[in-house]
């Protein structure tokens, strides 16, 4: 069965995200699975007793469009503790399904036709289909090979009347560095003057290594005043298949939010929300994850210590690049593709990541693993 009349693609560039494309390979070959962002353990079962708890006690009904207030409440006190900084859990914090909605939801809420949005590339790849079906376009700044930093000069140079929004993302995916104070500083002094709005992706906030601190636009009352927060509990709880997050943004930001938010789904999942507001009570839930992913990283580290591939720094998120330019000169997504089929572990190529598909034969590793899971691929890595 095929539709007889003429379908004009809102997205004609756009095919499936890699995310599913390797995973997808991954299962067809029997690989390990290093490439989509989730971990292989189970979440506290705590937690899924309480979200047990609150089905079973008739809390399956839709939750109030801009999330459960107890939640918000929690929400907002930790981020006084730890950003000091004010958020109105009535007016400024919303309650989304997960951070790619909140992401959407905020690009539309504010892009319009022929607005442009600086996106620090490489980059999620949700942020540029979403500035597109908009109508906005993406004007791409690049973190360079092999230290992904941002050069502030050369955003300074995009920004201009049309630009509405900058996407920043720390820690970052796929690369794992931070932005430092003075990169937030000179985010400030950039958009002092401006209409500019920050989109910041803080999906990874705790998870960052080394006694780095996580530098969140909430910290900075300038950044924060224009910004939109995004935050995701998939990450933060191991739980990335709830789609549970949060936005946090000043109360007229917000209200154009939820305007958006409320006719793309009007609330998120009731019982779940229900059961993290009872759960943050536990702060080391939180607080302890960046030990955890630290350990993590540190031992898969460890683990190919000694085979052709050459680590990049990770300061935070649960992504570890590799580069592979010891082992063959073919383009990273050919080598996925083949490490995947023959050497049986899935990563994803650095390059889908960027506009111009910048190839630095570098691959992504996600580390967030059982430490078996990562002994069989690093077994399988130093074969190579
Ligand atoms: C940088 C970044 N932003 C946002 C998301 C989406 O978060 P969620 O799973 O809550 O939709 C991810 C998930 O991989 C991510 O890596």
């Amino acid at each position: 069965m095929e539709f007889q009349g003429n379908i004009t693609s809102k997205l004609p560039k756009t095919g499936t995200t890699i995310f599913t494309v390797m995973s997808a390979l991954a299962a067809e070959h029997g690989a390990i699975n290093l490439a989509q962002g989730f971990p292989d353990f189970t979440c506290s079962p705590k937690l899924i007793d309480l979200v047990t708890h609150y089905m079973q006690k008739g809390f399956n009904q839709y939750a109030p469009m801009p999330g459960l207030m107890k939640l918000r409440e929690k929400i907002s006190a930790k981020t006084q503790e730890l950003y000091s900084a004010h958020y109105h859990p009535d007016t400024e914090i919303t309650i989304t399904p997960g951070g790619t909605h909140a992401l959407y939801a905020a690009i539309s809420a504010f892009v319009k036709e022929g607005d442009e949005v600086i996106v620090i590339e490489p980059c999620y790849d949700s942020y540029v289909p979403a500035i597109q079906i908009n109508g906005g376009r993406p004007i791409f700044a690049e973190l360079k090979y092999p230290d992904y930093r941002i050069d502030w000069n050369q955003v300074k140079k995009l920004v201009n009347y049309r630009t509405r929004m900058i996407i920043i993302n720390t820690p970052h995916n796929p690369s794992g560095i931070t932005l430092g104070a003075q990169d937030m500083q000179k985010l400030e002094k950039m958009v002092k003057n401006t209409e500019i709005l920050i989109l910041s992706d803080e999906v990874y906030e705790h998870i960052i290594f080394d006694g780095l601190e996580h530098q969140s636009v909430a910290r900075y009352p300038n950044l924060a005043e224009r910004s939109i927060i995004v935050s995701s509990f998939g990450k933060v709880y191991h739980t990335t298949g709830w789609k549970m997050g949060y936005v946090m943004a000043p109360a007229n930001i917000m209200a154009e939010f939820r305007k958006v938010h409320q006719f793309m789904c009007f609330s998120a999942n009731t019982p779940i929300q229900h059961a993290i507001a009872d759960y943050m009570d536990d702060k080391d839930a939180y607080l302890q994850l960046s030990a955890f992913y630290q350990e993590k990283r540190d031992y898969f580290l460890k683990l190919i210590k000694g085979s052709r591939f050459k680590p990049m720094p990770c300061e935070g998120s649960y992504f570890q690049l590799l580069n592979y330019g010891k082992i063959t000169q073919e383009n990273d997504v050919d080598f996925a593709v083949r490490l995947t089929k023959e050497n049986k572990v899935a990563s994803i190529p650095t390059s889908v990541f960027y506009n111009k598909k910048n190839d630095n034969q570098v691959l992504r590793f996600c580390f967030a693993k059982q430490n078996e899971t990562l002994e069989q691929a690093a077994e399988k890595l130093h074969k190579l």
